[in-house]
Order: structure tokens, then C-alpha cells, then sequence
């Protein structure tokens, strides 16, 4: 297996972080759009999840890497997004689309997104709320 190399502005956990990332885009299920995304996130409690965008034949049932990670976060107890990772198959890298964005506001809404591309060299971060500065959040629902 070819080794991943990644960037220098990163800290160990960051880079274990991204390079889970790059191995959980491995086992993208991506037939129809040929676009495989990994994603890996750490929670409140330090663990880690990881999630591949899992798409179907009825393209809108697909579900991206980013949700993909979360879901499993939240479904094995973990409560708070601190950092998550999406790893392209671009030769940029990516920040989550809009719904994705969403669904990590409602569990991060102060976290870091750390884009990376295919190789894994080139790393942009993010805080979320520069992503999506005028996020639909709980607290609207009551304002
Ligand atoms: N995708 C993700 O999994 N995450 C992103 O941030 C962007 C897009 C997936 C959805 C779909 O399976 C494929 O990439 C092409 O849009």
C-alpha cells in the first residue's frame, strides 16, 4: 500500500484524524457519482468515527461521508462534533455541501472542519461558523 504523507501544519492527532479519513474513503459505495468521500470526526470524549458517502440507486436516499460519521457518533452516545475531517477525491479539497454543513452545526457548532485532497497534502481548515455563519440552530426554534 503506497504510504499517505500529509501536510506539516498539522498536529499528530490531526494527522491520524485525516489519514482515518483517507482510509474510510476506501470503502466509499460510490457507483454513480464515481466521487468517493471519507470522513472522520472526534468527539467531546476524544473518540473517533468514521463514515464513506453511501449512495443508491434512488440518488437522493445517497448519504455523504460527513453524515455518514455522525450518525454513528451520535448513535454510539457520542454528544459533541470537536473536529471532523472530509478527505475528497479532488485534486482540491472539499468542505462539506449545505446539508452536511446543517447536521454538523446541530452537533458542533463550534467545531473545526479540516478539508484535505486525494493525496492528503493539501489541507485547508475551517471553523464552522465561517462555513455557515447564518446556521438554522436549536435555539431558533425558540426565539
Ligand atoms: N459527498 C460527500 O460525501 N461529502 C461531501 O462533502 C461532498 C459530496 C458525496 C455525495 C455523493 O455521494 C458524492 O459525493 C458526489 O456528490
Amino acid at each position: 500500500m503506497k504510504k499517505q504523507t500529509i501536510g506539516p501544519t498539522s498536529t499528530q492527532e490531526e494527522k491520524n484524524l485525516i489519514l482515518k479519513a483517507i482510509e474510510a474513503k476506501k470503502r466509499a459505495y460510490a457507483p454513480y457519482s464515481n466521487y468517493s468521500v471519507g470522513s472522520a470526526l472526534v468527539d467531546e470524549k476524544g473518540r473517533t468515527y468514521t463514515g464513506c458517502n453511501v449512495e443508491n440507486a434512488c440518488y437522493p436516499a445517497g448519504l455523504c461521508a460527513e453524515r455518514t460519521a455522525i450518525v454513528k457518533m451520535v448513535s454510539e452516545g457520542g454528544k459533541k462534533i470537536k473536529k471532523i475531517v472530509v478527505a475528497a477525491s479532488s485534486e482540491e479539497p472539499v468542505f462539506p455541501c449545505g446539508m452536511c454543513l446543517q447536521v454538523i452545526q446541530e452537533f458542533g457548532s463550534d467545531c473545526e472542519v479540516i478539508a484535505v485532497n486525494k493525496t492528503g497534502k493539501k489541507i485547508q481548515k475551517n471553523l464552522i461558523r465561517t462555513l455557515f455563519p447564518f446556521a438554522f440552530d436549536p435555539e431558533k426554534l425558540n426565539g
